[in-house]
């Protein structure tokens, strides 16, 4: 087993399963007020590059329900990669901690920080990849639709770091997996093309987005800017106008299609308000089953190592 979770590829099918039957068990425990703490004395530290709620609450409030504890480091608090080198830094953290997540702009710097951590390194978001969202998800359209496998997926909007994570689960999950994205806007060529070839999964990219979530299962979307391209916001605004999910979309789509945001959202842009507030909605369960997936990722790694 890999000592990181840095990215979904690098795990088995059979790895998600087990973090699903966790997350299942951890959020039942949760709901019924059970103590809990198989994590009591261990902590976890949290280094920030970029702002964050879900992740952040989710894991220190994770953490803390676990019996072990969670160190907040702001993006202005260690300034990784610039007062030391990442290979320093992880040395000394790991040496305090068991266990480091860490939400960095450059992929390339988390994998250094895991190359050099001797304690687990969770990726909690880089600029390439989102990989505890998509468990997340994965887990919430578990408990929506009964099962992981062959539904169609429509992910609408910016080939990103969270589109980059679905085309890893699709080589984990075989799914109808069709993105609707714009020219110029498509994910990861290699991720892509990794993807593509498994032969999991059937994947496509439609330049329409109707195409796209004609009877699908489930529609999902995200920010049109992502974090640290708020320089091309005007520009992506225009670029991406097409590919709204509203009320149109959503009647192309199965009549019991849920719809899925990992958040935060920019209501009137990529999604509107009437859709992300309709029965189709599920974006705060999948917000909250961050908590309880994340949970049992936590677990799953800290007592295979430790
Ligand atoms: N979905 C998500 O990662 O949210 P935050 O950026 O608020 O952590
Ligand atoms: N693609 C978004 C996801 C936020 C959770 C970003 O990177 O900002």
């Amino acid at each position: 087993m890999e000592k990181d979770f840095i990215s979904i590829y690098d795990y088995p099918r059979e790895w998600f399963e087990e973090i699903f039957e966790t997350a299942r068990d951890v959020k039942n425990k949760t709901k019924s007020g059970e103590v809990y703490h198989p994590l009591k004395g261990k902590t976890m530290a949290m280094i920030f590059q970029k702002p964050s709620a879900r992740t952040r609450i989710s894991f220190e409030v994770g953490m803390y329900q676990l019996g072990g504890y969670a160190l907040y480091l702001a993006p202005d608090n260690i300034k990784i990669g610039e007062r030391e080198s990442i290979s320093d830094i992880a040395s000394v953290i790991s040496r305090y901690n068991d266990c480091i997540m860490a939400r960095l702009f450059d992929h390339k710097h988390i994998i250094e920080l895991a190359e050099y951590s001797s304690v687990p390194v969770i990726n909690g978001l880089t600029d390439l990849l989102h990989p505890c969202q998509v468990v997340a998800d994965m887990f919430t359209i578990l408990e929506h639709k009964g099962k992981t496998d062959n539904l169609k997926i429509a992910y609408i909007g910016d080939g990103n770091n969270v589109a980059n994570s679905w085309l890893n689960i699709s080589t984990k999950f075989p799914m109808n997996l069709s993105l609707g994205i714009p020219e110029g806007y498509d994910p990861d060529k290699d991720i892509f093309e990794r993807a593509v070839t498994s032969d999991v999964s059937n994947i496509q990219i439609c330049r329409d987005k109707f195409s796209a979530v004609k009877d699908a299962d489930v529609i999902y979307t995200d920010v049109w800017t992502s974090m640290g391209q708020e320089d091309k916001a005007e520009k992506r605004k225009i670029d991406f106008k097409d590919f709204q999910v509203n009320d149109e979309l959503l009647k192309t789509a199965k009549s019991d299609c849920i719809v899925m945001h990992c958040l935060p959202a920019h209501r009137g842009e990529e999604i509107t308000d009437e859709v992300i507030d309709s029965e189709h909605s599920v974006v705060f369960d999948e917000a909250e089953n961050r908590l309880h997936a994340q949970k049992a990722i936590i677990i799953k790694l800290l007592t295979y190592f430790l």
